[in-house]
This record gives structure tokens, sequence and C-alpha cells, in this order.
């Protein structure tokens, strides 16, 4: 007959009961520097795989924050810049972040099979959902760059419920004409894929100059391993279709947003988007000394221009505000729109030398300063 003995059952954690102030408070602190370092996850969608890395924890009635990266680069090399700069923790600390990487673009991906069929941008904005019921999470505020804004809107253009605001970084919303398809041909008779997508990202000025952003993200790109993927993200993203947003129609987007345009990326594209969307709800902002890709190089302005953002969405108490933010005035202006009729839609210019959010011509003005 089995000896019946004695098996001693330890908890490997204390029971909560037992355990003191102190010991909760660092296991609390251990679990929340987990959390900060990012946890990445993959779902199934009916277009493949998605990676997408989660920073923070959940915040009841708060959306999350999902950010969604440009054509050769991943969540980290788009935005770490900017999620890590000093002043953006205070707002950061008060949003879980949702950090999606496109199909094939996350760290260590492998390259797909030859004749894989690349989710369109379209199906890019279908897998959204997917992500979002993985993690319960109910509403987000979106900050997409190039590729990822276009993404980002034609999500909130399929579900405009479940956005709260959009940050959209140099969006192109138009479906390539055929003149930029054969300027793209000819480009592409004589230039390399990442010589093409440095073009996308940067000025000829700022490639020319070949400082040391530039000599970094050129080591980036040309070097990727997954190459051939970002090549795959680079054709969906020149066969975009086009946006349509129709000001007062069924196609615009239903949420305050902020278009931002560096100083030196084409921004003729804003600028029209800007003239389609709803004038009370859209700020526009062409960021000073920023070149192509303001979230790399002007960190601190965007981060205050996000304050004002949400702000102005009742998310930030003006309290919360850094002693620097609150010295500064931010104007948020009526002015002319492009085709020279007056138009309640806002403008936020920034000036690099004296620091502050100026405002356009006078007219319908709210002033924060401190
Ligand atoms: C974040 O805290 O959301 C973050 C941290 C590192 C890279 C990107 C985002």
């Amino acid at each position: 007959m089995a000896e019946l003995r004695e098996v001693q059952i330890t908890e490997e954690k204390p029971l909560l009961p037992g355990q003191t102030p102190e010991v909760a408070k660092e296991a609390e602190l251990a679990a929340r520097i987990l959390l900060d370092q990012g946890q990445t996850h993959s779902v199934e969608t009916p277009y493949g795989s998605v990676t997408f890395t989660v920073y923070g924890t959940p915040k009841p009635k708060r959306p999350a924050i999902l950010t969604y990266h440009d054509v050769g680069l991943n969540y980290k090399s788009c935005f770490q810049p900017l999620f890590q700069f000093a002043d953006m923790q205070e707002i950061i600390q008060n949003f879980v972040r949702v950090h999606v990487d496109a199909p094939g673009m996350e760290e260590g991906a492998p390259v797909f099979p030859l004749g894989y069929q690349y989710p369109s941008l379209d199906q890019l904005a279908d897998m959204i959902p997917c992500i979002l019921q993985y993690l319960n999470f109910s509403t987000i505020i979106g900050i997409g760059v190039g590729a990822g804004a276009y993404v980002l809107s034609r999500y909130a253009l399929t579900h405009p419920d479940t956005v709260e605001g959009l940050v959209l970084i140099n969006i192109d919303p138009n479906a390539k004409g055929w003149m930029d398809w054969a300027a793209h041909k000819l480009t592409g008779l004589t230039s390399s894929i990442s010589e093409m997508i440095l073009g996308h990202l940067f000025s000829q000025e700022e490639l020319s100059g070949n400082s040391e952003l530039i000599q970094k993200y050129r080591n980036i790109i040309a070097h990727a391993p997954n190459l051939d993927n970002i090549e795959l993200y680079w054709n969906s993203y020149n066969n975009r279709r086009d946006l349509n947003f129709v000001r007062g129609g069924d196609t615009t987007l239903k949420c305050p947003v902020m278009l931002v345009v560096g100083d030196q990326a084409p921004h003729e594209d804003a600028v029209e988007c800007n003239s389609k969307l709803d004038p009370t709800q859209t700020s526009f902002l062409k960021m000073a000394d920023s070149g192509g890709q303001p979230q790399l190089t002007q960190p601190g302005k965007l981060t205050e221009a996000f304050k004002y953002f949400l702000q102005g969405m009742g998310y930030m108490a003006s309290s919360c505000m850094t002693r620097l933010s609150r010295s500064r005035t931010a104007s948020l202006t009526s002015a002319a729109s492009i085709d020279g009729n007056r138009s309640r839609s806002r403008t936020l210019s920034q000036s690099s030398e004296s620091g502050t959010l100026s405002s356009g011509p006078p007219g319908h003005t709210m002033e924060v300063s401190c």
C-alpha cells in the first residue's frame, strides 16, 4: 500500500496579509519597473500576426496612447527619443502606451518568404481592433508618423468611437498620382531602396548635411537585416489609396487632431489635410528647426504641443505642467486657411529662438500663460 507522506506546500510568493507595507511597495515598484521596460506581445489577425509593446499600466477612464511608426523605422527608432524625453515623463505616466510594430518591422523579425503578400495600409489599420481586443482597451489617442499617420487615420475613419484624439506627423492622405509615380520610377533607377526611404524620411538638405542623426538612421536602414520586409511596407505605402477626407462629410476625422509637420518635410499634404478636416477640432503645427522627423529632432517642442493638445481634451490639468511649460505662452488662434477663406482652424507655430508657442494672425484666440 502506498505510504501517505506529508508534503509541505510553500507559497512562492508570501500571502498579502502577512506582507509589510515596505515589502508590498517594493514588489509594486519591481512590477512597475518590469512594465516600464515594455512587454512585447503578438496577436494573430486576419492579415497575419502583429507585434506591439506595452509600457505602463492601464489607467481607469483614460485612453491608451497608441503609436504607429513610419516606413524604415520601428517603434523604438521612431518614438524612443520622444517617449524617453524628460518632460514627456510627466505626461506618459498618466497613460498606458501601446507601440505597434508594422508586421516584419519588430526587432529580430524574420524575413518574409518570397511571394509573401504584405498587408495594404488599410489592412494594417484593420489589425488594430485585434490589438485593442487582446488588451481589453476601449479607446486610444493615436500618434502616427508618415505611413503610421495614414494607418491611424484610416483606423479612425472606420472606428471613430474608439479614437479620442490623433497626432498625425507628416501625413500624406492622398494616393500617389501619375506624376509621383513617374518620379518614383525614375528615382528607383538610380537609388537603392534604403536611399529612397531616407529621402521619404528626411529632406535633401538634411541628407547632404549628414549630421550624426542622419548617419545613425542611414546606418540603421541600409544595414537592416529585414530590409526586404521594409521594402514591402514601403510598397504598401506607395500603393495607398486616398483617405478622401471631406470637410463636414462622412469621411472626416471626428476627434481632435493635431497635424504636425517638420519645417523641412513637404508640408503641402498636411496643409491640404488641414483644409479638409473640421476646423474646430484641428490644430496645425509647423515645427521650426525640426527637419523631416520632428519627433526625433525636437522632442521638447513636440512634448509641449502634445501637453496642450491633451489639456484641450481635458486630460492634463495645468497644475501638472512643468515650470518650464507654465512660463511659456500658448496661443490657439484662428487663421486664414490656404484658400484665403477665413477658417476657425487653429494654427500653432513654434519659434525656436524664443522657445514660445506663438500665435498666427489674431482672431479667435485662447491664451494659456502663467
Ligand atoms: C514608453 O515609455 O512608452 C517608451 C519607452 C521606450 C521606447 C518607446 C516608448
